[in-house]
């Protein structure tokens, strides 16, 4: 028999004006191989269908199912119940806009985040359908794709003092997409245009570098390496500002 399960899970409807944020116990004999994601769905199955959470490819593809786990943000379908101890305590994402229970609007925030920090290719080349594709050193190409690996899961961002306490602060995944701009040769911003984007507050001086967001990141995206690596070099970029600014 397996070990006797008992889980407290937030329970708030936003849209609900009767509903009281408070939490709501569940009990469930773990089975093998269960994981966060089989347990939730069981207990809606089971005990209360009208349990919120968010789930789409049950295999830390999608990033849809993160939440708070026992005070640690992490992906439900790639946790498994005995990694934890029988009391399970399960919280939506803080930061990010609250649907209802454990469910939370990330989209919107991703989407906001990546206009705001231009998370796309600039180029002033026409676009030619007919031409060959554009040819990549492969090791360029590695160090982009290991970078590109981030589902937009958003447990950086919830693990992050700066992202908690403001919200104008873009986060470590909108620092390690410029990362992976900034290595693509294919975007012609230069050295300044990335330094109005994230020279700033609200981009990589805002960062404490205490890197919650290395330790929570269910894909291990090296965001210590990347967040060092900006921060060095836009330091440069401000002192050959201020030089520059010094001279004229
Ligand atoms: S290192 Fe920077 S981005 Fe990462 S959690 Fe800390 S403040 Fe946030
Ligand atoms: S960097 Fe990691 S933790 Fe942050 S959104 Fe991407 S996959 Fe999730
Ligand atoms: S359901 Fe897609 S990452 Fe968990």
């Amino acid at each position: 028999m397996g070990r006797k399960l008992t889980f407290e899970i937030f329970r708030y409807n936003p849209k609900d004006p009767k509903s009281v944020p408070h939490t709501d116990g569940f009990q469930l004999e773990e089975t093998d191989s269960m994981t966060l994601f089989i347990a939730l769905a069981r207990i809606r199955e089971e005990q209360d269908p009208s349990l919120q959470f968010d789930f789409c490819c049950r295999a830390g593809i999608c990033g849809s199912c993160a939440m708070v786990i026992n005070g640690r943000p992490g992906l439900a379908c790639k946790t498994l119940t005995r990694e934890l101890p029988e009391r399970i305590i399960l919280m939506p994402l803080p930061v990010f806009k609250l649907i209802g229970d454990l469910s939370v609007d990330t989209g919107t925030w991703f989407r906001a985040m990546n206009e705001k920090v231009g998370s796309w290719i600039h180029t002033d080349k026409a676009f030619d359908p007919a031409a060959q594709e554009e040819r990549m050193e492969n090791a360029v190409a590695e160090e982009i794709y290991e970078l590109e690996r981030c589902v937009e899961c958003g447990c950086c961002v919830a693990a992050c003092g700066t992202a908690n306490m403001r919200e104008d602060f873009v986060g470590a995944v909108a620092l390690n997409r410029i990362a992976r701009f900034m290595l693509d040769p294919r975007d012609s911003r230069t050295e300044k245009e990335y330094f109005d984007v994230i020279g700033t507050d609200e981009g990589i001086f805002g960062c404490m570098g205490l890197l919650a967001c290395e330790d929570v990141c269910p894909k291990n995206l090296p965001l210590q390496d990347q967040l060092g690596i900006l921060r060095r070099k836009m330091g440069w970029t401000a002192l050959k500002n201020l030089f520059s600014f010094k001279r004229t």
